[in-house]
């Protein structure tokens, strides 16, 4: 390809066993074993295991023993099956290695303040040293995903015309200030003269970067709610005569502590909140309502729980109708 790889690190497969090639990249891990130096060595498209033989490569050895764990190395050499007992079928990679020829250290690093393999590094320590954890394999995951998530949303917001406007919070943030940066950038555009603008919300169900399992989800509609509500109806009551049924009156129930209506004989979970003192906040009511027997342990309500997030954000925005504010 260029003067430092034919192949990127993931790339180098059973098919290329027998060629001699050159691959350059990040180093992983180095390990000695009776003579033999093995390097894992990655890019961004993964890891390939590097051997050294001083037998095979007396040069190479000389350097391989310098080299540390993020050090940046060209290397060439022959692509080998690996011994069948030495395949790691956790790597796309794990069948082969390279039987290095020439070894060039192309940066060295200064010892590491923490190892990047390692999970147990205090938040601050890897946010003073975000260069280093962004090059973590989790970070990569996430960084690319959330890459593609973010690519088909403007795409398909470009085909509709808006110009998108991204909004990155978790869900309680998302939920405090989404209306408020709603206005804030609707009043920007339109003196800029922008026009139209959407806000979309992507809630990361995990941390800041955590897409795995997060939601695209689009503003509840109260009305698509009501038809949702009709799953609730046989036990549950909204509206100015409503009463207790086999579950309590949902009045006000967006805001409200757990158990709290008066003359309804609550579970003991329920009425405690699970023991936590809970509020029905958007937020939590969203959780809840996926499996409620799963969120509340021990309560009452024998409802299976609605799996489609946008019915429970249609669904709250109808009981936000019937709340007070
Ligand atoms: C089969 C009957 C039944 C169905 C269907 C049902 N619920 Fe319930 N719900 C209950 C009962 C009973 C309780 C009280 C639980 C307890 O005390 O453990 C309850 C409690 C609740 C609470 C807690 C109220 C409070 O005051 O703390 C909420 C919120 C709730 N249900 C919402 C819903 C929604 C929304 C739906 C429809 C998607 C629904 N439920 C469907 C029976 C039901």
């Amino acid at each position: 390809m260029n003067r430092w790889r034919d192949l990127y690190c993931g790339e180098v497969s059973r098919e290329r066993v027998g060629e001699t090639l050159s691959v350059s990249g990040w180093v992983g891990r180095r390990r000695d074993h009776g003579g033999l130096i093995f390097i894992d060595l990655r890019d961004h498209t993964g890891i390939v295991q590097l051997v050294i033989n001083p037998e095979r490569a007396l040069e190479a050895a000389k350097v391989a023993h310098d080299i540390r764990s993020e050090f940046v190395v060209h290397a060439r050499g022959e692509v080998v099956r690996r011994a069948p007992e030495a395949v790691n079928p956790n790597v796309p990679t794990g069948e082969v290695e390279i039987q290095v020829d020439e070894l060039e250290i192309v940066a060295r690093s200064e010892p590491l303040p923490f190892q990047l393999d390692d999970e147990g590094v205090e938040e601050p320590v890897r946010l003073r040293y975000r260069y280093l954890d962004l090059r973590r394999d989790r970070m990569q995951r996430n960084l690319r995903l959330s890459a593609t998530v973010i690519a088909a949303i403007r795409r398909s917001m470009e085909a509709l015309m808006l110009l998108p406007t991204v909004a990155w919070e978790r869900p309680a943030g998302l939920l405090d200030f989404a209306p408020r940066l709603g206005e804030l950038w609707s009043s920007a555009f339109m003196i800029g003269r922008i026009g139209h603008t959407f806000l979309f919300g992507i809630i990361a169900a995990t941390a800041a970067f955590g897409i795995a399992g997060s939601a695209v989800a689009q503003e509840g509609d109260p009305k698509e709610g009501a038809e949702v509500f009709k799953k609730c109806r046989a036990c549950h009551d909204v509206g100015p005569d409503a009463k207790n049924k086999v579950g309590p009156v949902l009045n006000d129930i967006v805001g409200r502590k757990a158990g709290t209506i008066e003359g309804f004989a609550y579970s003991e979970a329920n009425k405690t909140g699970g023991g936590k003192g809970l509020t029905w906040t958007e937020d939590v009511l969203f959780k809840y309502l996926e499996n409620p027997l799963a969120f509340m342990p021990g309560t009452k309500m024998a409802f299976a729980g609605l799996k489609d997030p946008q019915d429970r954000k249609d669904l709250i925005a109808f009981l936000k109708q019937h709340t007070k504010k």
